[in-house]
């Protein structure tokens, strides 16, 4: 998608508006195909929503030396675990509308959703509620994958885009594009299929899917739950709700000892921090730094994916390891 969309040169270049923290796929994509990257943040007070003004900030201060001509959504968000509401999905819309941009939703966790009073609302459906004059207008494409959700088939690589609004004939370059890549392996189409498809209370494997797709997602949600009260007790790290996804993105405070330290052996203070972990219990967490955070501040990112009861070591550990950091650089 990105490839049909990028274009340009130098002032002329395509900018391409992404969420910070990102997930890194979108930044390393975007140098692949030297296009403009346009930061957006998120709010972390907030639960890390998606604040309008600051797409606007962000608008703005691209078009300075660019041409912003898409915006991508991560919905819930990858690192950050949040859920975006209706509301914002429809402000999102609009903006897209009014700023001519081509809006690319992933929504590849579409079914990870645990906490109570959020709810996925696809952009596609939002769109088409608000009416024809956005319906039939705003360039849309949409996103979904078997690696995520309650399939969790990553090796199978199946996936699919849904494209709305798209000019015919950039339609036809894009429908050529992507056949120069032939398919996909028949095993992951036919996972695809599934996923689409799925069971039907009267065929013969309805109540099995419904049993494990169940317990999968309840098994999440407890995790969810659980990681993010954890990490609350621990004094240094504060974690917002894990609201869905896999992911949760607590921020750490550092002793200035610490970050001087890091800065001595070239490393970014919170990638510091991940190596002392791994070195010293074996946990390996992803640093913030690789995402994107905003200046001076400290995250990382942590799968909620580990078995509940290796879950709660891993958190204990993490807990412990936190309080001996902070005491040994303080
Ligand atoms: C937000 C987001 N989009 C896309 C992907 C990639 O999905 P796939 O495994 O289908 O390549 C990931 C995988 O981690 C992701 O987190």
């Amino acid at each position: 998608m990105l490839k049909v969309l990028v274009c340009g040169e130098g002032p002329d270049r395509t900018g391409v508006m992404i969420s910070i923290p990102q997930y890194p796929l979108y930044s390393a994509t975007l140098a692949d195909l030297a296009a403009v990257q346009i930061n957006y943040y998120l709010d972390e007070d907030r639960c890390w929503g998606l604040d309008v003004a600051e797409l606007k900030r962000a608008l703005s201060a691209a078009r300075t030396h660019c041409n912003p001509r898409v915006i991508c959504i991560i919905n819930p968000g990858n690192p950050t675990g949040q859920v975006q509401s209706r509301k914002c999905i429809e402000d999102v819309i609009r903006f897209a509308k009014e700023e001519h941009l081509f809006l690319m939703a992933d929504e590849v966790y579409q079914d990870n959703v645990y906490a109570e009073g959020c709810k996925f609302h696809s952009f596609k459906k939002v769109l088409f509620e608000m009416g024809p004059e956005f319906s039939s207008t705003v360039e849309m494409a949409s996103f979904h994958s078997t690696s995520k959700c309650y399939m969790g088939e990553c090796g199978f690589r199946g996936g699919y885009m849904e494209v709305i609004n798209m000019d015919p004939e950039v339609k036809a370059q894009l429908t050529k594009l992507v056949s120069v890549r032939l398919c996909p392996p028949v095993t992951g189409q036919a996972l695809l299929e599934l996923v689409v498809n799925p069971p039907q209370p009267d065929e013969p494997s309805y109540s099995s899917f419904m049993k494990e797709r169940t317990e999968v997602l309840a098994a999440l949600a407890e995790k969810a739950g659980l990681t993010e009260k954890t990490f609350n007790t621990v004094p240094g790290i504060i974690c917002n709700p894990v609201q869905g996804a896999m992911y949760t993105f607590p921020r750490i405070t550092l002793p200035q000892r610490a970050i001087d330290k890091a800065k001595e052996e070239g490393l970014a203070p919170d990638m510091f921090y991940c190596m002392r972990l791994l070195e010293e219990d074996g946990i390996c967490l992803v640093p913030g730094s690789g995402f994107g955070q905003r200046e001076g501040t400290f995250h990382f990112r942590m799968t909620i994916l580990p078995p509940t009861e290796k879950l709660k070591v891993v958190l204990q550990k993490i807990r412990d390891f936190h309080m001996r950091f902070t005491k040994h650089f303080s």
